[in-house]
């Protein structure tokens, strides 16, 4: 049995190794997959812990990515853009950081739910960690223009100029979102974990594709979007689920079949 596992704090909620151990059976690789609850002051002994015990690649939750991008002996592209860490790769004495959520995010729109992003306008809520990680695989769809608003201006303004090179892309403050609907609206605030929705201007939602990068609960942003007509509302459990077929396939080159997960998992 090959070793692998998802490091976090908490972690007792994940959902990864219900996740991996399907698509471990669909593709018929021996596969062992556990979480462990690291001390948040210990990640890195944790995880040491684990190499020495065989693991061959586990994937981290939060609050260590930033950790575990410094832990990361090289880092892929995606990873080395996100800034963050969500699976890595053990190959001798090497450990690869990789980063699969935008591509998770990706995945889930243009093959779940069939939204061709290409010279859409996109709306990202949110400036933090989570913006962070999917902007380059987003800008890599080339949709017409991808704006980012934040509570805080100078942080939505600061990523904005940080990804210009990728696409065509501008950052400004929450209180500063017009009224004009646009194609495809994705909540990366944290504010839904608080119960919370970030307060923006009505007519945005209007016709849009309104995505929660949250799951398992009904946010008070997807309840906003289907208040104010949006197209669809859609939480991240897709993208949960597509984050994590990344992550296998760049551990065992084996690409499983995501929707049947996402159907159990919403069962
Ligand atoms: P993460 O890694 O989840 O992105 P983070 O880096 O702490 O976490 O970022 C949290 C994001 O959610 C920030 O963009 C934050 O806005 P500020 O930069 O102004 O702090 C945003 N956020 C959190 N609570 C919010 C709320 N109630 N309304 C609007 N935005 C909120």
């Amino acid at each position: 049995m090959d070793l692998y596992g998802v490091f976090g704090n908490p972690i007792e909620h994940s959902l990864s190794p219900i996740i991996h151990t399907q698509f471990a059976q669909q593709t018929g690789c021996a596969i062992k997959y556990d979480k462990f609850l690291a001390p948040i002051d210990d990640f890195s002994n944790s995880t040491k812990a684990f190499i020495n015990q065989g693991g061959k690649g586990f994937n981290i939750t939060v609050p260590f990515k930033i950790e575990a991008f410094n832990l990361a002996t090289e880092l892929t592209l995606n990873a080395q853009t996100a800034g963050a860490v969500n699976t890595i790769k053990v190959k001798g004495n090497q450990l690869i950081g990789e980063n699969t959520d935008g591509i998770g995010l990706v995945n889930d729109l243009t093959k779940n739910l069939g939204i061709n992003l290409n010279n859409k306008t996109i709306l990202i809520l949110g400036a933090g960690g989570a913006t962070r990680g999917i902007l380059l695989p987003l800008l890599n769809q080339q949709p017409k223009r991808l704006m980012i608003a934040n509570r805080t201006a100078s942080k939505a303004k600061q990523l904005a100029l940080d990804f210009c090179s990728h696409g065509k892309t501008c950052g400004f403050g929450l209180d500063k979102v017009k009224n004009d609907p646009v194609d495809i609206v994705i909540n990366a605030t944290s504010a839904s974990l608080n119960g919370k929705m970030p307060t923006i201007a009505n007519g945005v939602a209007n016709g849009a594709i309104c995505y929660d990068l949250m799951y398992g609960t009904q946010t008070p942003f997807m309840d906003w979007a289907q208040t104010n007509h949006a197209h669809k509302v859609v939480d991240g459990l897709g993208m949960l689920v597509e984050q994590a077929a990344a992550a296998f396939e760049f551990w065992t080159g084996k690409q499983p079949n995501t929707q049947i997960v996402i159907k159990n998992l919403r069962r």
